[in-house]
């Protein structure tokens, strides 16, 4: 079947490597190739389309099998337009979306049902994404019966098992929702997505809702069950304290593009972008005897309706010069695994 063929995809030239990260795995499972997902805005009695939110604007990189991809940026950037992209949830407006080298844009139905056992999401509040009425046994066996992989006790083993794994107990099964707290919530989300013992995990500011005590907890058990099944992870935030945490690499977005990205290490000690700077300055620091300058960016977020020209950040970049204004600065490595879309970098 042609859309079983595994097409291993020509490098764009903008592809991070792994070797300047030993923590990083070397083989890439994920290729993202100038991934653009715009939604149209209809006005009129007639509904005609006036217009597109480029909630996605041409986004390039690779995750590499066993890490964790942390992507940052504000609200409205387009974090979890990319992640249900490349899960199919939502449909690619223009690009490419390699899982395995294996072009999934052009996968069949039947064959998309086969790939999601491998590729699975964890929501941000697991509570709009469980049935109030169903005991939770049966919402994270749901995925099971869909691929009609186990059946009767073999079923029932495996979410009991699943739940042990998720640091739940077997006869929460039989309980709903609303009888957990958000954190057990969040692990129930957790089981749904690896019952069917997925390789790729988009997880969507899967800790966001949650208390911070209760937030190691979970970036723990993530980091926990990624070891045990050899789980790779897409993880979105929008704190760059929890990416720090959890993170092998790290990409910032900003209005649809991705503007720098770069191992973790290299990432926190050195970041090139001016907005990267900025989000970095606002994380705060344990040690009261330590000032950090607090850079404050001015002017609101633009609209992904009609970016500004050249540089998409020019309007609130402190450093930004004529070239800025005119020229779309290119995403170029910078040195090994580093890359940044600045002129000026
Ligand atoms: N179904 C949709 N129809 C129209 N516009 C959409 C739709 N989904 C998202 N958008 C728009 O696309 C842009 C990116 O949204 P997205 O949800 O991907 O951002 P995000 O980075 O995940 O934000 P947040 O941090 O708030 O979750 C936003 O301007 C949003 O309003
Ligand atoms: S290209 Fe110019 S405006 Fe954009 S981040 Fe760099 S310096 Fe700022
Ligand atoms: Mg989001």
């Amino acid at each position: 079947m042609a859309q079983q063929t595994k097409t291993i995809p020509q490098s764009t030239g903008t592809a991070p490597h792994s070797g300047s990260n030993s923590e990083t795995a070397s083989k890439s499972l994920l290729q993202v190739r100038d991934l653009r997902t715009f939604f149209p805005i209809r006005a009129g009695v007639l509904q005609r389309v006036v217009a597109h939110v480029k909630a996605v604007n041409g986004v390039s990189f690779e995750v590499f099998e066993g890490e964790t991809l942390g992507l940052v940026g504000e609200s409205g950037c387009g974090k979890t337009t990319i992640g249900r992209t490349i899960l199919r949830l939502q449909q690619a407006t223009d690009g490419k979306v390699f899982f395995d080298g294996e072009d999934i844009f052009a996968a069949s139905p039947t064959r998309m049902k086969q790939l999601r056992k491998d590729m699975q999401i964890v929501f941000q509040d697991p509570y709009s994404s469980l049935d109030p009425r169903m005991p939770v046994g049966e919402s994270i066996a749901e995925g099971l019966l869909v691929h009609g992989t186990h059946s009767g006790k073999a079923r029932n083993d495996l979410v009991q098992e699943t739940l042990q794994k998720v640091g739940l107990n077997p006869y929460h099964a039989r309980r709903y929702p609303h009888e957990f707290s958000g954190g057990q919530r969040q692990r129930i989300g957790i089981a749904r997505a690896l019952i069917l013992r997925p390789r790729f995990i988009v997880a969507d500011e899967p800790v966001s809702a949650l208390d911070v005590s209760i937030q190691s907890q979970v970036l723990n058990l993530l980091r926990d069950l990624q070891h045990e099944f050899g789980l790779t992870y897409l993880f979105i935030a929008h704190n760059l304290s929890v990416v720090e945490h959890i993170s092998d690499r790290v990409g910032v977005m900003y209005l649809g593009k991705m503007v720098e990205l770069a191992p973790r290490r290299e990432f926190f000690s050195n970041p090139l972008h001016p907005y990267s700077q900025a989000l970095m300055s606002a994380i705060p620091i344990p040690d009261p005897r330590i000032k950090r300058d607090r850079i404050i960016l001015t002017g609101d977020v633009p609209s992904p309706i009609n970016p500004p020209p050249g540089c998409h950040f020019h309007p609130r970049c402190p450093i930004a010069t004529d070239i800025c204004r005119e020229v779309d600065p290119e995403f170029r490595e910078v040195s090994p695994g580093h890359l940044v879309a600045c002129h000026l970098a």
